[in-house]
């Protein structure tokens, strides 16, 4: 047994004789979490696990051991660290690249993050909501043009988040579909190395690009203004700017990508809720934050490693282990939410923990609420009778996605 593993009650399966069990666990039930999530919150609430390369890391599967650690400075954020924990060497390897605030502690973290504030203020990302407005009433006028059968995954749910992004940093929507490939290009299992780290480099081009375009030309955008403000005063450098302006666009594409078609497959499995939520629209914004808690699309961050020797909850983690907080199992922690393995758009999980916590926790969040509550609005208004178009037991699920979610969803109506 590693120097990590510490004696625990006989009802934890994780621990015992030989290493910790490897981490991620196999996922291949649709809505149903990873029986070792439930396991481990019952018997071991910080419970031991091997990474890919023989790291021991530690899974958060409470909520209140999640909030906790997330804002413990005896934990770093720092992804260029060698022992900050992955799930893949894919992963590693963009890690290594990752240049913005979303990989470093405070105050580095601060200092960058404070740049974007601005951009990401509740006025600002209302000031949004009649161009997300526009564009689901463009992408919906498609579908329904095209006529059933319509693949949602394709024709709305990824469209929408990148057209948006166009929209929130100034750029053509000619480029949203490269921009959607290299953002998505990094976040499958099975992505090779080479393959991630080009995605991630050519995002940064483009980022650099669009920033000497911006600065020949400014416009009301967020990156002229940005530029404006901290470029041309200097207090950021432009590459600084490329960097933090990649990571944004990759954070704010797949995930809302893979929320509107997760669940919108939600909704329709449960037709009761859904029947609620068409009875009276103004249930979706409760709705959406519980499809949030319910689903929680990103599996493996946020992630930490311990500087020195911390006891949490019973397990004490060594200096140098890596942590997992898992969402998805705190987000379904019975202490935090009644009877949490049911979907109820009726009550309020808007503390859910879907946005991460502490100093990283979702800028966008904001942008995303938007566009969730507009989809799910407008969705069901204008297709009354929407239905899942084959099998439930047949649709493509990203088993192996970092990003949990559909790659197709064939409805009619
Ligand atoms: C439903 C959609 C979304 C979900 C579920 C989501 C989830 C998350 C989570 C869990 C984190 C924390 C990551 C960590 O601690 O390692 C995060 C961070 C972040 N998200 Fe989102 N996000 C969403 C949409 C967006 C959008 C639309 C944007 C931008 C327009 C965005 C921008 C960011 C940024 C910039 C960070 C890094 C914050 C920091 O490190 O200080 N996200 N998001």
């Amino acid at each position: 047994m590693s120097k990590s593993a510490q004696p625990k009650p006989a009802t934890c399966p994780f621990t015992g004789a030989g290493e910790p069990p490897r981490f991620p666990f196999p996922r291949d039930r649709q809505f149903t979490l990873p029986p070792e999530y439930a396991a481990a919150r019952e018997g071991c609430p910080v419970a031991p696990v091997t990474l890919w390369n023989g790291q021991r890391a530690w899974l958060l599967t409470k909520y209140a051991d999640y909030t906790a650690v997330l804002v413990d400075e005896r934990f770093s954020g720092e992804f260029a660290r060698d022992d900050f924990p992955t799930v893949t060497e894919a992963r590693r390897s963009i890690d290594k690249l990752e240049k913005s605030f979303v990989g470093m502690d405070n105050p580095r973290h601060d200092h960058f993050r404070r740049m974007l504030t601005k951009e990401f203020t509740t006025k600002r990302m209302l000031a949004l909501k009649p161009a997300v407005e526009r564009l689901t009433d463009e992408l919906l006028d498609a579908m329904e043009k095209a006529g059933p059968p319509a693949d949602l995954v394709a024709m709305l749910a990824v469209e929408l988040p990148a057209l948006v992004m166009c929209d929130l940093i100034g750029s053509p929507y000619e480029d949203h579909t490269y921009i959607m490939k290299l953002a998505a290009g990094r976040h499958g299992m099975g992505q090779s190395p080479e393959v991630a780290a080009k995605s991630a480099n050519d995002l940064v081009q483009y980022c650099r690009e669009l920033i000497a375009r911006k600065e020949a030309a400014p416009a009301d955008d967020m990156v002229s203004r940005v530029i404006q403000e901290q470029v041309l005063t200097d207090r950021l450098t432009r590459e600084d700017l490329a960097n933090m302006l990649s990571m944004v666009l990759r954070a704010g594409h797949d995930t809302t990508t893979n929320m509107i078609g997760l669940g919108t497959l939600l909704l329709l499995r449960h037709p009761e809720e859904l029947a609620k939520l068409k009875a009276d629209p103004a249930l979706v914004e409760p709705a959406v934050e519980e499809l949030l808690r319910f689903l929680s699309p990103v599996q493996f961050a946020p992630r930490r490693v311990a500087l020195r020797d911390v006891e949490v909850n019973g397990s004490t983690i060594r200096q140098g282990d890596g942590v997992f907080a898992v969402s998805a199992s705190a987000n379904r922690d019975p202490a935090e939410f009644a009877d949490p393995e049911r979907l109820d758009i009726t009550r309020d999980a808007s503390h859910h923990l879907a946005f991460g916590y502490g100093i990283h926790r979702c800028l966008g969040q904001g942008l995303a609420r938007i566009e969730l509550q507009v989809v799910f609005s407008k969705l069901f208004q204008r297709f009354p009778n929407l239905a899942v178009a084959e099998p439930f037991e047949s649709l493509p699920f990203k088993y192996d996605s970092q990003i949990y979610g559909l790659y197709r969803l064939p409805v009619t109506w």
